[in-house]
C-alpha cells in the first residue's frame, strides 16, 4: 500500500516509518523536521500549509496521521485546539480527495482521563470505570484532549459520507521502555495523576506495531466504518497485578466485572481479535 504518515519524525512516527517500510509498503512520510535517520525521504513541510498537504497527499491507500501540538497543560489553548483541528482537517479531507480508503489517527487517553492539576480540574478525581476500554465515555478536561476528541467525531462523520475505514487510537502515556524505568520511583511522591490514567503505558514499538496492524487488518478497510481504540500494556507502572493495584490505590472506583475477573486496567481484547496486536513490552525493568 502507498502510505502517508505525518509526525513521522517523531517517536510514534518514526517506528511506524521503519515498521511500514519493513513490510514492504511505499510510506510518504511527513514533519516539520526531518529527523535524518529514517528509511525513507521526509517532506519537511507544516500541516498547516493547505496547499502543501494537498501537493503531497496523492494518489494514496491509506493515511496514519500521527502529527499534532502534544502540550495538554495549555499555555494557549486557542493555539492548541485551533491548528490541532486545521491539521486533522487539512489531513482528513485531502487523504479522502487522494482516494484513502483507511485513516488511523493518533487520539489520546486524554480524551477519557485527563492528567489532574489544570485550572478547574479536581486533583483527586478518579480513573473512569475499570477496566477501561474504547467505549470508555468522552471527558477531556483541556485543549488537547478537546482537540483529539473532535477528530474522533470528525473521523465518523467522514466514514460516513465516504465510506472511508477509521480508527482513532486513544494512546496511553508512549515512551522508549527505558524511560519508563524512573517512573515507579518517581510515583511514591505523588500517585493522583498515575492514578488518574490507571498506571498505564506503552512503548512506543508496541504503538508503531499497533499502527501498522490496524493498516495491515483486513477487516478494516473501505466500508468498515469509525472505531475509537484504548490500547495499552497489559501491565502497570507498579508491576502488580491489576486486582491489587486498584484495591489498593484505586478503591471506590466502579468495575465493570468482578475484581477478580480483571487482569488488566485496560481491556485491549477487541483491538486484538480485530487486528491480531498484543503488547509486547509489558513489565517494567528498572
Ligand atoms: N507520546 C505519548 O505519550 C502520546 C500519548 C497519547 C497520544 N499521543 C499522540 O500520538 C502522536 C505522536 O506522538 P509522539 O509521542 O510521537 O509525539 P512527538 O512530539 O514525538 O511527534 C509528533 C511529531 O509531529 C510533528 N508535527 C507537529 N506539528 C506539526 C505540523 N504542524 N506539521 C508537521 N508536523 C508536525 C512534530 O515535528 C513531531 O515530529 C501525537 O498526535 C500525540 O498527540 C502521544
Amino acid at each position: 500500500m502507498k502510505i502517508v504518515v505525518t509526525g513521522a519524525s517523531g517517536g510514534l512516527g518514526s517506528g511506524v516509518c521503519r515498521l511500514l517500510t519493513e513490510q514492504g509498503h511505499e510510506v510518504i512520510a511527513i514533519d516539520l523536521v526531518d529527523r535524518g535517520d529514517l528509511p525513507v525521504k521526509v517532506h519537511v513541510m507544516n500541516l498547516l500549509d493547505r496547499p502543501a498537504v494537498d501537493r503531497v497527499i496523492v494518489g494514496i491507500d491509506a493515511v496514519a496521521h500521527l502529527g499534532n501540538h502534544t502540550d495538554f497543560i495549555p499555555p494557549d489553548p486557542q493555539m492548541i485546539l485551533g491548528e490541532n483541528t486545521a491539521m486533522n482537517m487539512n489531513v482528513f479531507q485531502a487523504a479522502i480527495n487522494a482516494g484513502a480508503k483507511r485513516i488511523v489517527f493518533a487520539s489520546s487517553i486524554q480524551v477519557v482521563a485527563s492528567v489532574p492539576r489544570l485550572p478547574g480540574d479536581d486533583p483527586d478525581a478518579p480513573p473512569p470505570p475499570l477496566p477501561m476500554d474504547g467505549d470508555t465515555p468522552a471527558k477531556p478536561t483541556n485543549p488537547y484532549a478537546l482537540s483529539k476528541q473532535l477528530a474522533e467525531v470528525m473521523l465518523e462523520y467522514f466514514s460516513k459520507l465516504y465510506g472511508v475505514g477509521c480508527v482513532s487510537v486513544r494512546f496511553p502515556w508512549m515512551a522508549p521502555m527505558e524511560r519508563f524505568r524512573e517512573v515507579p520511583a518517581k510515583l511514591a511522591g505523588d500517585l493522583r495523576w498515575a492514578r488518574r490514567l490507571a498506571f498505564s503505558f506503552m512503548s512506543y514499538l508496541d504503538g508503531a506495531r499497533l499502527v501498522a496492524a490496524i493498516l495491515n487488518a483486513e477487516k478494516l478497510g473501505a466500508g468498515s466504518g469509525a472505531r475509537i481504540y484504548l490500547p495499552a500494556s497489559t501491565g502497570n507502572f507498579l508491576n502488580m497485578p491489576a486486582g491489587e493495584l486498584i484495591h489498593r490505590f484505586m478503591a471506590g472506583v466502579p468495575l465493570r466485572r468482578p475484581i477478580d475477573q480483571i487482569t488488566s486496567v485496560v481491556d485491549i481484547s477487541r483491538i486484538t481479535a480485530e487486528t491480531g496486536w498484543t503488547p509486547r513490552d509489558n513489565q517494567i525493568v528498572s
